[in-house]
This record gives C-alpha cells, sequence and structure tokens, in this order.
C-alpha cells in the first residue's frame, strides 16, 4: 500500500516510519509517497528531503476557510493515490470534508493512552496530574478529537525521578516503535474493526 505522512513540526516519528520503510522493514508498504507539512518552517521536512522522500508545503491562507484549505489538500494528494495517510504530529483537526475522502484510511499517534489526556501537550498534562503511567496510542481518526477506533498502545511507566522532559522523551521513543508497527499492521490489512474495537490478526502482547 502507498502511504502519505502529515506533519507540522519536529518529524521525529515520520523519520522512524520513512527509515524503517528504507530499511526494508515495513511489511505491507509499497511507498512513502510524500511527507505533507501545513507549516513551511517545520525542521521534519528537511529530514524527509534528506531521505529522499517527496515533500508537499501547503499553508493554510488567513482568509481560507477549514472546508476550502481541506478541499485543496484532496487535491493536493490525489495524484499520489494513497492507501493510508498518517498523521504524525500533524497540528490541524481534520473536519469532515476531509475525512469522508479518507474514510477509515487515516491513523494517528497520540501521547498519552488514551482516552485519558486529549489534546496537546499530552505527556506534561499526564505528567501534572501524577499518574504512574502514561504511554502512547495509534488509533484510527474519525470526527471526534483523539477518539477514534484504538489500533496499538504501549504503556511507559513513570519513574520517581522523572522529569516532563524525561518522561516525554521516554514516551516518544516507544511512539517511533508504535506507530511503524501500526503503519504496518494497516497496510497489510492485518485487522478488522468489531464496532469500536480493532481486532488484530496477531495479538501484540
Ligand atoms: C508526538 O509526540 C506525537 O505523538 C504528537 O506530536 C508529536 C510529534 O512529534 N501527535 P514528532 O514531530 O514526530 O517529533
Amino acid at each position: 500500500m502507498k502511504v502519505g505522512i502529515f506533519i507540522s513540526g519536529t518529524g521525529t516519528n515520520m523519520v522512524a516510519v520513512c527509515r524503517n520503510f528504507l530499511d526494508r522493514k515495513l511489511d505491507g508498504v509499497e511507498e512513502i509517497s510524500f511527507v505533507l507539512s501545513d507549516k513551511r518552517s517545520a525542521p521534519g521536512l528537511e529530514k524527509a528531503e534528506a531521505m529522499g522522500i517527496k515533500t508537499i508545503v501547503l499553508l493554510k491562507r488567513k482568509e481560507q476557510t477549514r472546508e476550502d484549505y481541506e478541499a485543496e489538500l484532496l487535491k493536493a494528494i490525489e495524484p499520489y493515490d494513497v492507501g493510508l495517510l498518517v498523521l504524525a504530529g500533524f497540528m490541524k483537526v481534520l473536519g469532515n470534508r476531509f475525512l469522508e475522502g479518507f474514510c477509515g484510511r487515516i491513523i494517528n499517534i497520540h501521547p498519552s493512552l488514551l482516552p485519558s489526556f486529549k489534546g496537546v501537550n499530552a505527556q506534561s498534562q499526564a505528567f501534572e496530574y501524577g499518574v504512574k503511567v502514561s504511554g502512547c496510542t495509534v488509533h484510527f481518526v474519525d470526527s471526534t478529537l483523539d477518539g477514534g477506533p484504538i489500533i496499538l498502545q504501549q504503556p511507559v511507566f513513570r519513574k520517581n525521578d522523572d522529569t516532563d522532559d524525561t518522561f516525554r522523551a521516554r514516551i516518544l521513543e516507544q511512539e517511533h516503535i508504535l506507530l511503524s508497527k501500526a503503519v504496518s499492521i494497516v497496510c497489510k490489512g492485518d485487522y478488522k474493526i468489531c464496532g469500536r474495537y480493532v481486532v488484530l490478526n496477531q495479538e501484540e502482547l
């Protein structure tokens, strides 16, 4: 399956997926067709280019409505004919117009064990709450915020001497592993969805 990746920032998750693909460790992925950013300054863009991946920048103009921006997004990626879109630190919430065009074919990585700590800065939300365990989640994207069916989750335990930064860094390390696994599972079609539950053909223990 062909895959497109959306980013807005550093792009370390995107790099992990592309690296695994280039090292032939991503079964089911035929091609990483593009990395698209909604920010020209996203450091991930250069990293994608350095790996030889096609990059696209599509900014939302101030006067543009979300609908119009999303119509432009769909048009920009249409020629690539990707089967899966991966949101890897993409900071825009996608609306129905876009989701309809990619129904059930968009996944997102979120740095908490959903449904806890949705939204931005989930790692700090969890840290400040005083959790013993947080982690990361890869889920299908639907019209709810961080609310679609969960594909994979990985717990990360907080240590007594963790700071917000060290906790965040250990979660990020796991995100890189989890996102690549999820991309491969979805591309291979190694799952079925029963209601909200994503049944994996090979149970991840
Ligand atoms: C990650 O923590 C991801 O879970 C969240 O945004 C961050 C992106 O980091 N959605 P990076 O750009 O992949 O380094």
